[in-house]
């Protein structure tokens, strides 16, 4: 087989869906998987459907697009603002959307109308973490002007938390938006049905409370492929933190020093960087670099260290673990890593335990 490439092990992909799925369900929350690290990658939706998810959230409207097309049955969800130039195609592909923006809004509107649709919407409110939502201040008038548009139904609200502000889901911030679904839903007369509370930095948070108010919703994606919720990075309990895993060949295996020799600029990333003097060490050298994967959130398994890397090679210190040229070498990832070997046309896509 080609190297570079990942391994999805899609039936501990569905163990991990599924363990989480039956804790949140007794606390009464449900659990949108969302796949956008896998690109919508069609074996990994129909895995999750597997654990009884129904509600499938993706960012990006052309991997929704690539799930529907390839006949997984579900609840599609746009979990990024909706393009207003893309309104049509959000209408007629997913149910759903987030959204913060009256004007999106109005065109998402003209969309349904013309395609003879309902489509539903979560407004997305601002709690602090700064990356999309509507500000609490806001949110009455926009509901107000929302209600009223043909071809729209206002599903409930949102938030997303502990991603680009770092802010932690926590009792006050989900409390808060429990007690603005309550104003909102007295103020117009209306019942919220969804409220999504946040992802898989939530878990946290769940975990500590008694009472989740409102919140009746989690939208998952890290959490169910790494095994890990995201606040600390610590492993969850009963889930596989082995699902995915990276392989990569060996292409030169050699005893060089540990200091390289000459005068020194600026390597081609234009980083400066030092080393340690250790002596002579086996240095070996895999076929995958940065245009692969986020090198950075690579973590050896096995026993040899990462020491740097260039766009097309990762050089190891092998010195505890020799290893020779045609070895394979395995690497769990984090969700960068992740992401950009997914993305990657380089890495090839492996499938384990694939269904007939
Ligand atoms: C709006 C939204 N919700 C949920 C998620 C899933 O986050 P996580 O993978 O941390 O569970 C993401 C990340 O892609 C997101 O952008």
């Amino acid at each position: 087989m080609r190297t570079p490439w990942i391994e999805l092990n899609l039936a501990k992909i569905h163990d991990n869906a599924k363990i989480l799925t039956e804790r949140l369900l007794t606390r009464g929350i449900g659990v949108m998987g969302v796949t956008k690290v896998m690109l919508g990658e069609p074996h990994v939706a129909r895995a999750l459907i597997s654990a009884r998810i129904r509600m499938i959230g993706d960012s990006r409207i052309e991997n929704i697009n690539r799930m529907r097309e390839d006949g997984i049955d579900a609840i599609f969800v746009l979990i990024r603002s909706p393009f207003r130039s893309q309104a049509a195609e959000v209408v007629a592909g997913t149910q759903i959307s987030f959204n913060t923006e009256w004007s999106v809004i109005k065109e998402l509107s003209h969309a349904a109308v013309s395609q003879k649709r309902i489509h539903q919407i979560v407004l997305m409110v601002e709690m602090g973490d700064l990356r999309e939502g509507v500000p609490k201040s806001q949110i009455a008038d926009l509901i107000g002007h929302v209600i009223s548009l043909e071809g729209i139904k206002l599903l409930g609200l949102g938030t997303n938390l502990a991603c680009f502000g770092g802010v932690k889901p926590d009792a006050e911030n989900m409390q808060d938006l429990s007690l603005l679904t309550k104003a909102m839903e007295s103020k117009f007369n209306i019942r919220l049905v969804m409220i999504t509370g946040g992802n898989s930095a939530n878990l946290e948070w769940l975990s500590k409370t008694d009472d989740v108010g409102r919140i009746n919703n989690l939208r998952l994606g890290e959490s169910i492929f790494l095994g890990l919720e995201t606040l600390h990075r610590t492993p969850i309990e009963g889930l596989h933190l082995d699902a995915i895993v990276l392989v990569a060949e060996v292409i030169e295996s050699k005893t060089k020093p540990s200091l390289p020799s000459g005068e020194r600029g600026d390597n081609a990333f234009g980083q400066l960087c030092t080393f340690t003097d250790k002596g002579n060490m086996c240095r070996s050298i895999v076929g995958m670099g940065r245009q692969d994967v986020d090198v950075s959130g690579l973590i050896p398994m096995g026993n040899f260290d990462i020491l740097g890397s260039s766009s097309d090679h990762i050089i190891l210190d092998s010195t505890r673990t020799p290893l020779n040229v045609g070895d394979q070498v395995r690497f769990k990832l984090n969700y960068s890593s992740l992401l950009t070997a997914m993305t990657s046309p380089f890495v090839e896509k492996v499938f384990l335990n694939l269904r007939p």
